[in-house]
């Protein structure tokens, strides 16, 4: 009968009933939940987290997370463990990943007169001349040549896409001596948004401390924008400073200092 040799083979070829493998025990709940929590798609892979810190290639740094060598807030972390490198602590040897070896940054107060450019085509003094020549950084953005005030140089390109880029809303804040002062009506249009040639600036926080002098906050970094925002608006800016980036002010820095930070 058909149906017999049918149910022969197909028995031949049923799997054998699974039995529970004796030799491996259940993982410790530890390392399932560490399992789980590698599995989980947000943040970013710490091995590639260290190898952007500079503590080698992803290989390298996914060795030191085998030898156990990487802890993740205070915890041991696996291999393939996923963090938020603004909110987890990860420690490699005890030390802090948050200063990268071999990064180096600088707060600069840039004086008027130098260009915010690596090399002037035009001879100009630049503000790569007013920091460390090694190792080699670069200005994250750019001040005009007549703004003066705190720009951030770095060889950490991580972290200057990171102060730069307006989808991350850095703030930046700046003092502005314009032309005359201000009515009502001018300083609305600079908070609520004024229309330039490359279109409608965001929000901006503005105070005039002192009748012709602004304190204007930013998180856009378009070209010449506040000199061209206060043109918009009928006063013209005389002196720009930068007084502050993100969490960044220094008071104490005299033009043409920098510090590390
Ligand atoms: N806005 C300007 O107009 N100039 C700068 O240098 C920075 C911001």
């Amino acid at each position: 009968m058909w149906w017999r040799r049918w149910s022969t083979a197909c028995a031949s070829i049923r799997r054998p009933t699974p039995v529970p493998d004796q030799r491996r025990p259940e993982k410790p709940l530890w390392e399932q939940w560490a399992d789980q929590s590698a599995a989980l798609p947000q943040g970013e892979r710490l091995q590639k987290v260290l190898a952007g810190r500079g503590w080698g290639s992803r290989r390298v740094c996914e060795e030191l997370i085998d030898a156990g060598r990487v802890t993740v807030n205070g915890e041991v972390a696996r291999l393939g463990r996923r963090v938020d490198p603004d909110v987890d602590v990860v420690e490699v040897d005890g030390a802090p990943v948050g200063v990268k070896p071999g990064l180096v940054h600088y707060l600069l107060n840039k004086p008027a007169g130098v260009v915010t450019t690596a090399k002037d085509t035009h001879g100009r003094p630049t503000v790569v001349d007013l920091v460390p020549a090694e190792p080699r950084v670069f200005p994250v953005g750019r001040l005009d040549a007549e703004t003066e005030g705190l720009l951030l140089l770095t060889n950490d390109g991580e972290l200057a896409n990171r102060v730069a880029h307006p989808r991350h809303g850095v703030e930046k804040e700046y003092l502005a001596v314009v032309r005359g002062h201000l009515n009502g009506g001018a300083l609305r249009r600079l908070r609520e948004g004024v229309d330039l040639d490359d279109g409608r600036t965001a929000p901006a926080k503005v105070s005039q401390p002192e009748p012709g002098m602004l304190r204007i906050t930013i998180h856009e970094g378009r070209n010449r924008q506040v000199r061209r925002m206060c043109e918009a608006v009928g006063h013209p800016v005389e002196r720009l400073i930068r007084v502050r980036i993100g969490p960044l002010r220094d008071g104490a820095l005299a033009p043409g200092e920098w510090r590390e930070l």
